[in-house]
């Protein structure tokens, strides 16, 4: 496949610039609500990234003024009212699998770069995503409260993992909207900029993931992930059975590397710089 050659399907698109795919939730005209199409079309585009080596870093945002208006509250929900529970689980699946199983510990570095609109079942794939940039123009809302059903789809899960408990249960009892400053002071997003330097900042994250050793990051963010409900004894344990993963399918090489770089090169010194695998291997 060409190396910028982009993947257009119904729902979402997906643009490839050196090292970054721009995943797109693109049904603007709908402000990106999730229905069954994107939702299957997600899912086939997340596997598709997860092997295309074009792809070094995920960025999930959407088209127009909306990142996504959650759940589609009419193909989602009122159409398949009536169509039995199979069909029901079946939807349901396709949509938890790509919004939190697989973007949750997606083989490469995820960012949410969230653009505009971010409602309901938007914050599964959101928080699910590794580090979240917001615009300041961005408006959230865990609005489920006021369509008679909670938050479901792990969008509690999502918002007790990110906010706090006060903050937490006030936006899920109000369903009250907030700007994206409130997000980052909040930390449900790491930081929130103006709209039009929303794109260049996610770009300079990007960047500075993209230099790092691809095995090692995968490692960090899914012992992160894994330790976080785990007590002290099982994570001690965990975390050193997966270092010595990860040497193994690094073979020593980022380890070693980096030694060399600060004990004998000299050139690597983390409190004035960051580790460039560029600069070795
Ligand atoms: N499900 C289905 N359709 C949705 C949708 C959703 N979650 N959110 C927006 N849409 C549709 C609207 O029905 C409308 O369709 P239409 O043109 O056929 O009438 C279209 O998208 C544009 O939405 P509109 O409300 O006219 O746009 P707006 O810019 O005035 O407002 C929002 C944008 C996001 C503030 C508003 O659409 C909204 O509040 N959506 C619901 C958000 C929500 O609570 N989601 C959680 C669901 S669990």
């Amino acid at each position: 496949m060409a190396a910028n050659e982009t993947i257009r399907k119904e729902t979402v698109l997906v643009e490839f610039d050196n090292g970054i795919a721009w995943v797109t939730m693109n049904r603007p005209e709908k402000r990106n609500a999730m229905s069954p199409t994107l939702n299957r079309e997600m899912l086939e585009v997340v596997d598709l990234l997860e092997q295309d080596d074009r792809c070094g870093v995920l960025v999930l945002t959407g088209a127009g003024e909306s990142f996504a208006a959650g759940m589609d509250l009419k193909e989602y929900f009122r159409e398949l009212d009536g169509k039995g529970r199979g069909a029901t689980i079946a939807t349901r699946r396709t949509a938890y699998d790509w919004q939190w199983h697989r973007l949750m510990f997606f083989e490469k570095p995820t960012i949410a770069m969230v653009n505009g609109w971010c409602f309901g079942g938007a914050f599964s794939p959101m928080v699910a995503c590794d580090l979240a940039i917001a615009a300041d123009e961005a408006q959230f809302g865990v609005s489920e409260v006021n369509w008679g059903i909670i938050p479901a789809g792990n969008v509690t899960k999502a918002v007790a993992t990110t906010m706090g408990w006060r903050d937490s249960l006030y936006y899920i009892m109000t369903g009250l909207p907030f700007g994206g400053q409130k997000a980052a002071q909040m930390g449900l997003v790491n930081e929130s900029v103006p709209r039009d330097q929303l794109k260049q900042r996610v770009r300079e994250l990007a960047d500075i993931l993209l230099a790092k050793n691809p095995s090692v990051l995968k490692a960090c963010k899914d012992t992160y992930k894994r330790v976080y409900n785990m007590d002290f004894g099982t994570a001690e344990d965990y975390i050193t059975a997966k270092l010595e993963q990860m040497f193994q399918i690094d073979g020593m090489k980022g380890r070693n590397e980096g030694m060399r770089q600060f004990l004998d090169e000299k050139s690597l010194k983390p409190g004035l710089g960051t580790y460039d695998r560029k600069k070795g291997g």
